[in-house]
């Protein structure tokens, strides 16, 4: 049994050192796993794998969270259910490009991805099915699902994170950037960082803008926060916040978590950089700040579908929320589930916009097609 865990977790090792969301004190690659081994290890295991016996029930997870917290989440699991899981580790587009390779061989049964741009993708390509659960319906909000296709939606959300603004305290007031719009302002020509537009972090935050501001104002926005660019679009939301501590640029874009994380290092830089920096939750006067989730859902085609029907429906309970939410900073997706977060307690509490994430997820493609006019690489 452990053999074929083991197998596929080395097979994934490869891919895993491509993810982006590793905790800062994580290494992004593995240091178990030698990259020549390790692709060696999983062709071995590929031959040698033994199949698990006829009456243990298994599900296999293919995962784009990766955080200590989330072990013990699989642990209650399996002590709660006898099914045991096998876990495939990658980044989400590791794992959408695995799933279209193995095709109708996939042993996915679920998977789990962050950012609705990216599980919007995996419902286009047709790499899931829909899941109809009177308990994920009363227990997930309408907003956080994908949109129902009558069999129930192709993915769930299973914790929430906000995209904010940073800024210089030293050079920026908080009120100059409460608003997504303002990012845009002549006022801060030259002065704006942020990670590539075509992340889906970011093609979701103008999916939501343009839900709200429609296609004129949103694609003139865009070409705004260009002009205001202090240097071509790079790195990740945390070299963003880093940049503005550096004084590379006085206001940038980052998910939520990010901050919570630099908040809650070690480093004496860090705090020194987190005591330089200002976070605002926009949008508090109007529609809400930008909220994505990471979601679940059930493989084309699983070959145990009940196991991943029952699985999911374990994410929504109250414990497994809180770990899904503390494992990464991130905030549970079910109301009325309560976290202990020092960090993200101090980030204080804030108004969410309400459009449904499958509208943003389905606002991409044109998106993408504005980012390309106003060159916003
Ligand atoms: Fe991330």
């Amino acid at each position: 049994m452990t053999i074929i865990r083991n197998c596929i977790n080395m097979g994934a090792s490869p891919i895993q050192t491509l993810r982006e969301d590793a905790p800062m004190n994580q290494p992004r690659i593995s240091p178990r796993v030698p990259l020549i081994a390790a692709v060696l290890g999983a062709a071995a295991c590929l031959a040698f794998a033994a199949p698990a016996r006829a009456q243990e029930k298994v599900l296999n997870l293919y995962s784009a969270r990766h955080y200590q917290t989330d072990e013990a989440l699989y642990t209650n699991f399996t002590k709660a259910t006898g099914i045991r899981i096998n876990r495939v580790e990658a980044d989400d587009a590791g794992i959408l490009a695995r799933l279209k390779a193995e095709g109708a061989a996939s042993p996915a049964d679920v998977i789990l991805l962050v950012d609705a741009a990216r599980l919007w993708r995996g419902e286009q390509d047709g790499l899931f099915q829909p899941m109809k659960s009177a308990i994920v319906e009363r227990r997930v909000p309408a907003q956080f699902r994908g949109a129902d296709t009558g069999q129930g939606p192709q993915w769930i959300g299973i914790s929430t994170r906000a995209r904010v603004v940073v800024y210089d305290k030293a050079r920026v007031k908080p009120e100059q950037v409460d608003t997504y719009e303002e990012i845009a302002a002549p006022a801060l020509k030259g002065q704006v960082c942020i990670r590539s537009g075509s992340h889906p972090y970011n093609l979701s935050l103008f999916g939501s803008m343009l839900e709200r501001l429609g296609p004129q104002r949103t694609e003139a926005w865009l070409k705004g926060v260009v002009d205001n660019l202090a240097r071509p679009p790079r790195g990740g939301d945390t070299d963003q916040i880093r940049s503005v501590a550096a004084g590379e640029c006085a206001v940038a874009v980052t998910n939520t978590y990010y901050f919570a994380r630099l908040m809650q290092s070690g480093s004496a830089a860090d705090r020194d950089l987190v005591a330089r920096v200002g976070v605002v939750f926009p949008e508090q006067a109007g529609a809400g700040t930008h909220v994505n989730i990471s979601g679940a859902a059930v493989a084309r085609n699983a070959k145990n579908r009940e196991a991943a029907q029952q699985f999911i429906e374990y994410l929504t309970g109250d414990d497994a929320q809180r770990m899904l939410a503390d494992g990464n900073n991130e905030y549970p997706v079910v109301p009325g589930v309560r976290t202990e977060n020092p960090a993200l307690a101090a980030l204080g509490r804030f108004k969410s916009e309400t459009v449904p994430v499958a509208r943003v997820g389905a606002n991409t493609a044109a998106v993408q097609q504005m980012l390309d006019r106003v060159g916003f690489r």
